[in-house]
């Protein structure tokens, strides 16, 4: 059973380092000011405030894993963010001037209340989550990752899509200058820019669907995707698309980044599926970021990532093995 619904718990022998250790400690401050409702000016960073600082007003324990949460250091320095680099212990560093304030996304389509909005006007008025789950990347390897966000569905009602409105597409931000990936050159990852997702309406409606804020109680990383991305648990890594700058709402099936580039390799659903090989390698099984080493054996990878009982039913009937 991966899922269980308690206060999550993350014990402080978990979480190898100190500054992790110190971390934990003024998020737990963190909250219990803001569950006594005390107003702590200057000490307390604003809930939407810049990448790094702490996140206050959280709600906790609906979607907890009870599994060890890989450590700060692995999840904000091993990234895939091709826009930065393909070299994953890159990214931290080359996006560290990356600016994520301003911040506006567009949202257009199939939906009565079209706009370009502040980052703060489309998100502050939701409450945020924290949900430990499980990345699991295409590429075989897998993280733990207390998320902290806001369900999507609570943005998308808000929002209020027409009944045309069949999937939803999410555009990257496009920016050569702060994104040193995106630029032509020998060593660019061949991909096409901006980086483009798109999820079944029914997906992204779904409860554990969330638009990530932050992690580790904190103001989401910039590597990470500040200051908006998705996170959708049963799917390959790919589908959580970093630093969202558009959210179109649209009839027709879009067209995804890594389809786009390698079609045979890289369907649109990306449901993790142990039972569907990527052509060039099993999907079986998969290693832990900072706790598995090359030699380890490795993990089992289960169906829909371990979220069958939350998700499956989305599927039923479809044949997977065609709809990868
Ligand atoms: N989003 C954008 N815009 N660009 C990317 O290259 N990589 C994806 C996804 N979102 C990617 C992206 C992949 S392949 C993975 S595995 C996850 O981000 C990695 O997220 P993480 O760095 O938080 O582990």
């Amino acid at each position: 059973m991966l899922l269980i619904k308690q206060k999550p718990d993350i014990k402080e022998a978990d979480i190898t380092d100190e500054s992790l250790y110190r971390q934990r400690r003024r998020f737990l401050q963190a909250a219990a000011v803001a569950a006594a409702g005390l107003a702590a000016p200057g000490l307390l960073a604003s809930p939407f405030a810049m990448a790094g600082e702490k996140l206050t007003g959280v709600n906790t324990g609906r979607y907890v894993l009870d599994e060890k949460p890989t450590p700060y250091k692995d999840v904000t320095g091993y990234n895939n963010f091709y826009e930065f680099s393909t070299n994953k212990q890159a990214v931290a560093r080359l996006a560290e001037d990356f600016k994520t304030r301003p911040w506006k996304i567009a949202v257009e389509g199939e939906v009565a209340k079209p706009a370009i909005y502040e980052f703060d006007d489309l998100l502050k008025p939701h409450k945020l989550e924290e949900r430990v789950y499980r990345l699991r990347c295409v590429e075989a390897w897998s993280m733990v990752v207390p998320w902290v966000g806001i369900p999507l569905a609570d943005v998308i009602k808000r929002l209020q899509p027409t009944s045309r409105a069949k999937y939803v597409r999410f555009v990257t931000l496009h920016d050569p200058e702060q994104m040193p990936g995106q630029r032509p050159g020998l060593l660019g990852s061949g991909l096409d820019w901006p980086y483009v997702e798109g999820l079944r309406m029914d997906e992204a409606m779904n409860p554990l669907t969330l638009l990530g804020v932050g992690l580790y109680g904190e103001v989401m990383p910039k590597q990470n995707g500040a200051p908006v991305r998705l996170v959708v648990p049963w799917k390959y890594g790919f589908k959580s698309i970093k630093s969202i700058v558009k959210i179109q709402f649209l009839e027709t099936q879009p067209k995804t980044t890594w389809n786009l580039a390698a079609q045979q390799e890289y369907g649109f659903y990306a449901n993790v599926n142990p039972n569907v090989d990527h052509p060039r390698w099993s999907q079986k099984r998969e290693r832990r970021i900072g706790e598995d080493s090359l030699f380890s054996p490795k993990r089992e990878t289960l169906m829909f990532n371990g979220y069958a009982e939350q998700v499956a039913h989305l599927y039923a009937g479809m044949d997977l093995k065609k709809h990868y």
